[in-house]
């Protein structure tokens, strides 16, 4: 059961309507914006990108859900050395937006960015927020005091 289009669906309450759904069906929207849980510690997230094999190949992306929150984070490949850290929250009413191709797209009113974040399509207006990313060595660390 996807939201429809028109609707009015807060990101809190469609995670909640997925979660019901995947108990009874699989829904392949739904299981899109299942987050894997990683620790947060000092306001960083240190992935190890070995255990994130999907981050090896080119576009590649996983959503995380950083402890101590319930706003999921998209971590995406955009070059050979090179990643983005976005914040999942659609800026037009806060429904969790999903990687769909190479583009972002948010399963209640249809806005769509692009893998920076930026709009690509509304209704949203403003950009996903973005965490600074930092290579270091085999490890992707995630500030998350640093949203912008
Ligand atoms: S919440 Fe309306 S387009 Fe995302």
């Amino acid at each position: 059961m996807m939201p429809a289009e028109s609707s009015v669906l807060g990101r809190r309450q469609f995670l909640g309507t997925c979660t019901g759904a995947i108990a009874g069906a699989a829904l392949t929207g739904c299981a899109s914006v299942m987050a894997r849980p990683v620790t947060a510690i000092d306001g960083r997230i240190s992935l190890a990108l070995a255990d994130h094999p999907e981050l090896a190949a080119q576009n590649g992306a996983i959503t995380i859900l950083p402890s101590g929150t319930s706003d999921p984070i998209i971590v995406l490949r955009t070059g050979d050395q090179s990643y983005a850290a976005l914040s999942a929250v659609c800026t037009h009413r806060g429904c969790t937006v999903e990687v769909a191709g190479d583009r972002l797209e948010c399963p209640c009113h249809g806005s769509q960015y692009n893998r920076e974040g930026t709009v690509l399509e509304g209704p949203a207006e403003r950009a996903l927020g973005r965490f600074t990313t930092t290579l270091d060595g085999a490890r992707l660390i995630i500030d998350l005091g640093r949203g912008r």
